[in-house]
């Protein structure tokens, strides 16, 4: 099955490289945020893909190994569940490559503090008085090596991740000039310009440490409550409404194709249209969305070993391309 992967190497001009951190179930914003692009450029077959589970970026807030286990697996049980092309991609875990942590050390010796105390994670984690791990400090460094390791050209990822990706070219900019060689190129970002970032049940960003988020398969009564607790505001079902301002919307709208949005901005606009209602049919577009795929999803739970299998068969396609990486990498840097 993996064969034809490794044939892609020699076919495929640019890369794709994406990850996903296993710290919860996948929601809605990272699918449409991030993995519905990785799915649909991938299964295009122009990329050489590069597609993993962020186990080691996991590690930065996660202390219950049973739960990282199962959260990896979840991952790629979603990737395949939602259409991921396992011909076209290697899907992976990160922690399958520790060679991305040997270049992680080798980037950490040509970057300052104050480099990286200017990102935005960081800040976050020091305004909330949290004491930040040395991990989440080095977080963005670990980043770059996943992507530059392979040669990414191009990385998929919400608008959370735009800084990541600008701290991996500068780090190009570092390695190349320190050791006066063209090694590692500019990576690019792809973000979904008019999606950037995907609304929680709440307005605010969606994301798993709010707990404002909806998860692709979680069961049908998590889902129908998470959807009925919308936060709207006090209007009337008959009064207009701007459909911009509303959560229900914002996220109903990232299932539909332009015409059903048209047509689904008009009912907000010309009243009728009552909050009920309104969550009602997001109800329906999601359940809608999840056939076939949620019991795909559960299908492939139902045998972990196998899943365990085709990771491990993976990481190894991904860490030989990496190993051969890090020789060229040892010999500039002078370690062998
Ligand atoms: P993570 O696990 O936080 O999120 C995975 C992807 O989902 C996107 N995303 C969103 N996009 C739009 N709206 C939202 N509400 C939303 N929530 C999440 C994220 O932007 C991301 O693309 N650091 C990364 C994992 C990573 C990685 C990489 C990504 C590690 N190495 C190399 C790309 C390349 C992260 O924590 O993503």
């Amino acid at each position: 099955m993996f064969n034809s992967f490794k044939s892609r190497r020699n076919i495929c001009e640019k890369v794709l490289v994406s990850g996903i951190k296993p710290t919860g179930n996948i929601h809605f914003g990272n699918y449409f945020g991030a993995m519905k692009q990785n799915i649909n450029i991938a299964n295009g077959g122009e990329y050489e893909s590069y597609i993993f589970i962020a186990d080691y970026h996991a590690l930065t807030t996660e202390r219950n190994a049973d739960n990282l286990r199962k959260q990896s697996l979840e991952i790629a049980a979603t990737y395949i569940a939602c259409g991921l092309d396992l011909n076209k991609v290697i899907l992976f875990k990160q922690s399958s490559v520790p060679q991305v942590t040997e270049l992680t050390w080798i980037f950490n010796n040509l970057i300052t503090m104050p480099f990286l105390m200017r990102a935005h994670a960081f800040k976050d984690s020091e305004a909330k008085n949290s004491e930040v791990n040395v991990g989440l400090f080095d977080y963005p460094v670990l980043m770059a090596a996943d992507i530059l390791i392979y040669g990414g050209d191009l990385v998929p990822v919400g608008q959370d991740q735009k800084q990541h990706i600008e701290y991996a070219r500068d780090i190009v900019g570092f390695y190349n000039r320190a050791y006066n060689v063209e090694e590692f190129k500019l990576p690019k970002e792809l973000i979904q310009k008019e999606i950037g970032s995907i609304p929680g049940i709440d307005g605010q960003k969606m994301s798993k440490s709010y707990n404002n988020h909806i998860e692709l398969f979680c069961s049908n009564e998590d889902l129908k409550k998470r959807v009925m607790s919308i936060v709207t505001d006090s209007a009337n079902p008959e009064d207009k409404k701007n459909p911009d301002e509303n959560n229900i919307y914002k996220i109903h709208r990232l299932f539909l194709s332009e015409d059903e949005d048209m047509k689904l901005r008009a009912k907000y606009s010309n009243g009728g249209y009552g909050y009920k209602e309104a969550k009602e049919n997001l109800l329906k577009v999601i359940m809608k969305w999840r056939e076939g795929k949620k019991e795909k999803f559960d299908d492939l739970m139902s045998d972990e070993n196998k899943l365990v299998k085709l990771l491990e068969k993976n990481g190894n396609l991904a860490r030989e391309v990496a190993e051969k990486k890090m020789e060229i990498i040892r010999k500039q840097v002078g370690l062998v």
